[in-house]
């Protein structure tokens, strides 16, 4: 399968699982949907909370559902909000991929109308810090 089908099919899965996102605070419906290393797909969506720091990013649980299905890496991963303004990874989500996903992992952004654009993950997180960073050195 190509790279536009693999971004097609995240989009649409993302897209699909954006309504069932529980938003009552902002409104603002997240849907997210990684490619594994297996080639399976994992959702996620926005889960709000009235005490308001307690909710989760779409991508926060569509990596939880990656992990407790034993996907071990972020080949693709697809979010999808509404509105004019891409619906681009907050910063604790950029982080929260980086732990599963190579530099050049592409996000792929959505609207409801489908794809609007592509980043890797180092242009949304340049610099950025990660397992490799925690490797212990040989002793000498
Ligand atoms: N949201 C996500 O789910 N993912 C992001 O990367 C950006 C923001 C959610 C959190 C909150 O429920 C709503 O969007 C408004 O910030």
């Amino acid at each position: 399968m190509s790279k536009n089908d693999n971004s097609q099919r995240l989009a649409d899965a993302a897209l699909a699982a954006m309504p069932m996102a529980y938003a009552p605070y902002s409104g603002f419906q997240v849907g997210a949907a990684i490619l594994d290393e297996s080639g399976h797909i994992h959702t996620g969506v926005n889960v709000e909370n009235a005490a308001y720091p307690q909710g989760a990013c779409a991508e926060a649980g569509a990596i939880a559902a990656m992990v407790m299905a034993g996907g071990k890496s972020i080949q693709a991963i697809a979010v999808a909000g509404r509105g004019d303004l891409l619906c681009t990874p907050c910063g604790g989500c950029r982080q929260r991929i980086r732990e599963f996903a190579s530099l050049d992992t592409p996000i792929v952004i959505c609207g409801e109308d489908g794809i609007k654009a592509t980043f890797t993950l180092e242009q949304l997180l340049p610099e950025s810090f990660g397992p490799d960073h925690l490797t212990k050195d040989d002793p000498d």
